[in-house]
């Protein structure tokens, strides 16, 4: 009997307990349903969020910036990309050399014609000469041709200020590299405006620049002003940037930015990348501030007028 009774209030009971365990698995089930939309939403709102959020930071960070011509992880290589930009009148004003003076004019960008580990010997090369002096503000140059470095708030002569000291501080094959590189950045422009490479003459200031977020001191400091390298310095005729650094990882800010009518054109600095164009004022030009690290660069100008033209540096021999 009582084994009887047990069994069926067991039973009963079991049934009892199945039902409460179907509903217990259904509500479970709509519960959890419920928890992963809710999930889902959660993530859906926070995927938002962040998006709004970087593409504010991106758009107040780009506010000026219209087009990437070349960002800093793309290889452009081995032909140059080019963008072609009709000539302005600033060459009018200039006597004119056949083969030279820019007809075609327009701008460059190629990976191919330094490798990183060249630039990585010239940025070596600046950081050392630098290392001797350096401007208070936060943007140093040195220059090889002329001698001048930053020092303070004014330049000195490195081959007066350190005489035979100078050759610790570079070694031949430094000055040779840099003397090859000058050609093939010479070749190269010539290669892409179509013109006689032997009637392009090197020209001043040719120089290495640091730049860091360090505010600028004197004017020689204040490198983001828009400016024509032909209507600043008349000599120029085509100008390039030869960058040692990378944009995003050794530096923030300090793209390059052409300023056109129609919108700002950036290109992003890469180590190895080499930037050209014609130097009038179809391509005004600024470089954006430098908010974090260290840019480093070299200016080589161009000119066509032979009187204008400087040699390469060299180290007294040894
Ligand atoms: C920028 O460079 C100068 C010169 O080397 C240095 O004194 C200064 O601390 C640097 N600034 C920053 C923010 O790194
Ligand atoms: C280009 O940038 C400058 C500031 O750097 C800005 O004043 C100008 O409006 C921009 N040009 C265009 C067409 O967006």
């Amino acid at each position: 009997m009582a084994q009887v009774r047990m069994r069926n209030a067991k039973g009963a009971n079991a049934s009892e307990i199945e039902k409460k365990i179907k509903r217990g698995n259904a509500l479970r089930q709509s519960s959890a349903w419920h928890s992963s939309r809710l999930l889902l939403a959660l993530l859906l709102v926070t995927a938002f969020v962040c998006g709004a959020s970087l593409w504010l930071y991106l758009a107040s960070a780009d506010g000026d910036i219209t087009e990437t011509l070349v960002r800093h992880g793309e290889l452009v290589s081995p032909q140059p990309r080019v963008y072609t930009v009709p000539c302005s009148e600033d060459y009018d004003q200039h006597k004119r050399f056949p083969g030279c003076t820019p007809q075609k004019c327009g701008r460059a960008v190629t990976d191919g014609v330094v490798t990183r580990e060249e630039a990585q010997v010239l940025r070596r090369l600046a950081e050392r000469g630098l290392a001797l002096a350096g401007s208070e503000g936060g943007a140093s140059i040195l220059d090889l041709h002329s001698g001048a470095l930053s020092m303070g708030k004014q330049f000195v002569n490195i081959y007066r200020y350190f005489g035979d000291q100078i050759d610790k501080v570079f070694t031949q094959e430094d000055f040779q590299l840099y003397r090859d590189v000058r050609r093939r950045i010479q070749e190269t422009i010539a290669h892409t405006f179509a013109l006689d490479v032997n009637v392009l003459f090197l020209t001043k200031p040719t120089f290495f620049s640091r730049i860091n977020s360090t505010e600028a001191k004197t004017q020689h400091d204040e490198y983001w002003h828009p400016h024509i390298d032909k209507v600043t310095y008349g000599s120029f005729d085509y100008t390039s940037l030869l960058y040692l650094t990378d944009y995003g990882s050794d530096f923030t800010g300090g793209r390059f930015i052409f300023m056109d009518q129609d919108g700002n054109r950036t290109v992003e600095p890469r180590a190895g990348r080499l930037s050209f164009f014609s130097s009038g004022s179809e391509n005004l030009h600024r470089v954006e501030r430098v908010t974090w690290g260290t840019r480093y660069a070299i200016t080589v100008s161009f000119t066509c007028d032979p009187a204008h033209s400087i040699i390469d540096p060299s180290l007294p021999a040894p």
